[in-house]
C-alpha cells in the first residue's frame, strides 16, 4: 500500500495568531511534505520496501549508499508528520506533571532545557531538525542534519522543530532565532510530548 500524506492535525490558518501563516502551511505541508510522500512512493514502487512500514524503510535505508534518496524522503515524511503534532494552537509555555519533573531532573531547570533547545536549533548549520529525545531513559536535546532523525540513533523522539529554511522563511525570513523563540513561547504541543514521554 502506498504511503500517504496525513492531514494537518489543525486548520492551516489555526496558528496565524502565533505567527505561522496559512501560506506557510500551504507550502510546507501541501507542497514540501506532499513531495516527500510522492518521491518515496515512486522510489519504492515495485521493490520489497513498498510493503514495509515507514519506520522499517527508514531503518533499512539509513547509511545504505544505494538508498540515500529513499532514506531522505522516508525520514522527511516521518519527521514532518511528527512536527505537525509538535505544534498546536495555544501551545508553548511550560509542561506539567511527570514530564516537567523529568525535564528539571535531567536539564537542571525548565529554563536550561529551553536554552539547550534554542542553542541546538540555532546552531544546526543549514537544513535539519532540533529534538527533545529520550535516550535510554534520559532526556536530551539533539540536532540532526537534513532528514536524519533520532530513531536511527536508537533514541525516542518526544518533540521536534523543523529548522529547514522552508519552515520559517515566509513568516520570519532569515530570523531563525525568532522562529525558535516563537515555537517555545506559542506553539509547543506539550500534550503530545507528554504522550510520547509516557509511551
Ligand atoms: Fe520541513
Amino acid at each position: 500500500m502506498a504511503f500517504e500524506l496525513p492531514a494537518l492535525p489543525f486548520a492551516a490558518d489555526a496558528l496565524e495568531s502565533a505567527h505561522m501563516s496559512a501560506q506557510t502551511f500551504s507550502f510546507h505541508h501541501d507542497k514540501h511534505h506532499a513531495a516527500y510522500v510522492t518521491n518515496l512512493n515512486n522510489l519504492v514502487k515495485d521493490t520489497d520496501l513498498a510493503d514495509k512500514s515507514l519506520e522499517e524503510v527508514i531503518a533499512i535505508s539509513f547509511k545504505d549508499p544505494a538508498k540515500v534518496g529513499i532514506f531522505n524522503n522516508a525520514a522527511q515524511v516521518w519527521n514532518h508528520t511528527f512536527f505537525w503534532h509538535s505544534l498546536k494552537p495555544g501551545g508553548g509555555g511550560t509542561p506539567t506533571g511527570a514530564l516537567l519533573d523529568k525535564i528539571v531532573a535531567d536539564f537542571g531547570s525548565f529554563d536550561k532545557f529551553k536554552e539547550a533547545f534554542k542553542t541546538a536549533a540555532t546552531t544546526q548549520f543549514g537544513s535539519g531538525w532540533a529534538w527533545l529525545v529520550s535516550d535510554n531513559g534520559t532526556l536530551k536535546v539533539t540536532k540532526t542534519p537534513n532528514a536524519e532523525n533520532p530513531m536511527v540513533h536508537g533514541q525516542t523522539a518526544l518533540l521536534t522543530l523543523d529548522v529547514w529554511e522552508h519552515a520559517y522563511y515566509l513568516d520570519f525570513q532569515n530570523r531563525r532565532p525568532d522562529y525558535i523563540q516563537n515555537f517555545l513561547d506559542n506553539l509547543v504541543n506539550w500534550d503530545f510530548v507528554a504522550k510520547n514521554f509516557a509511551a
